[in-house]
Parts: structure tokens; sequence; C-alpha cells
């Protein structure tokens, strides 16, 4: 009801609210970001009631519009993304977890208030692994106006920076009800790169079938989408700190898969 008075006057667009799910029918596009409980401490708290949401979804996608680019936004992302992918086994390239450049752009934004700096004078700084608890912000492919951070910063700084990235959403929800500017404009942009076959490299979560050392498991990795879903899986180089972290994120989503 209130996105519908969004609409301006000449366009022809319309948003409707329905509990049909036949109305998805043929539709290019997905972004799930339902939720069948709030959680409080933990994304993952509601796991259990999440995962059969999810499958449910996944099901009703399969019969209504199988051909769909899904993006999940819904927590907690990788797991859900991981029974998302398990129920429609054959779109690996098609779904998506939405969480990592969200989770990019937080640390881009505390990197810039640390460094005294504009957002627009970082590149390269990026988050991988568990959109939770064991989130890895990469440090050591971080430029500040085209200079090597690495030299730049101290460990107990990467310390304080990696605990504000992972508890942002915290920090947030303190503040006002929950995140939506953020997510929703890392979203769009997905949903951009799709509908207008725009590429787009950011990182995201995805099924993993050996990159990065992984398999049989979801997380943020560097990909590249276009109108296809995720044409590409980067794998970049990261440092040994890096890598056990993201081996040690790696482990703890699988936990939660398996705890379900
Ligand atoms: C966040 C929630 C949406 O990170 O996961 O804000």
């Amino acid at each position: 009801m209130d996105i519908s008075n969004a609409i301006p006057q000449n366009s022809n667009i319309s948003v409707i609210g329905t509990d049909d799910y036949s109305k998805i029918t043929g539709s290019h596009v997905v972004v799930i970001t339902a939720s069948t409980s709030v959680y409080t401490n933990n994304r993952s708290e509601n796991i259990d009631k999440q995962v059969l949401m999810i499958k449910d979804i996944a099901r009703k996608i399969n019969q209504y519009c199988p051909n769909a680019v899904v993006l999940i936004v819904s927590n907690p992302l990788d797991v859900l993304t991981y029974f998302f992918q398990k129920e429609c086994p054959f779109l690996r390239n098609k779904v998506i977890g939405v969480a990592s450049s969200l989770d990019s752009s937080r640390f881009r934004y505390l990197l810039s208030k640390k460094f005294g700096v504009h957002q627009s004078q970082i590149s390269d700084a990026m988050v991988l692994g568990e959109h939770g608890d064991t989130m890895v912000p990469v440090f050591s492919r971080v430029k500040i106006d085209g200079k090597s951070l690495s030299s730049m910063i101290k460990s107990a700084t990467k310390k304080t920076l990696t605990s504000e990235v992972r508890n942002y959403w915290k920090s947030l929800r303190k503040y006002k009800s929950r995140s939506q500017f953020g997510i929703a404009k890392n979203t769009f942009d997905v949903i951009c790169s799709v509908l207008r076959n725009k590429e787009l490299s950011i990182p995201a979560s995805v099924m993993l079938k050996g990159e990065f050392g992984e398999s049989d498991v979801c997380m943020g990795v560097p990909v590249i989408i276009n109108k296809n879903g995720i044409t590409k899986i980067q794998e970049i180089t990261l440092n040994n700190e890096e890598q056990k972290m993201l081996a040690d994120s790696a482990q703890s989503i699988k936990k939660y898969i398996k705890s379900v």
C-alpha cells in the first residue's frame, strides 16, 4: 500500500500486494526479503523456520518462473541461499545471496571515517564469507587514493574495524528499526545489472564447487553478474590470514547448515 503511493502518475509501473504466487509467473527477477519473525542477537536465531520458509518459496518460484534470477536477501543469508539452491539445483548461476556488497559498503564507510577521506578515495574494500559474525573484511586489497592500505594500518585498527563491520547491523538497530536504504541500493544495483545486462562486479553469496577451496556451501565471494545471473566467480588472491579467516567462515556456515 505504501510503495504504491510512490508511483508517479506518468509511470507505467504498478505495484501490487498479493499472497497469490501465480502473480509472479514469468518474472525475470525475484527478490526474497521475507522473514518469519524478528531476530535480535544473531541473524541465525530463527534458522529452522526461515529454512522451511525458503524451501516453500523455492518450490513456488520453480513452479511459476523457473527461469528467473533469484536474489535472496533474507537471513541467515548464506544458509537460505544454500537451501534455496538445494531445492533448485539446476539454477546455480541464478541464485544470488545479496549481502556481502552491503557489508563491503559498510567497510568502505568505516575506512573512510577512520582515515578521514571521502568514500570515493577508497577502492577494493571488500567483505567476503558469511553475512554474519565471521565475515571477513579483506584489508590486503584495499587502496586509498590508489595506494595500498596494508603498510598504513596497524593490526589493532584492523581488529576494531573488523568488529565494527561485523556488528554494524546492531548499531543500526539501536538507532532505527532495521537496515533499509543500504541493502535496498545494493539490491537495486543487482536488479539493474540483470534487467539491463549491465556487468556488475561485487561480492555475493553463491554455491561453491571448489572455488576458494570450498564446496557444498554458499558464502560471499567476488562475482560478476549480468542478465544471466552470476557469470563468473573471481578467485582473487588473499593473504594467509584472510584465507584462514575465510575457511573458518565457511565452517561456521556449514555448522549452521548441519544444525537444520
Ligand atoms: C544487516 C541485516 C539486514 O546486515 O542482515 O543489516
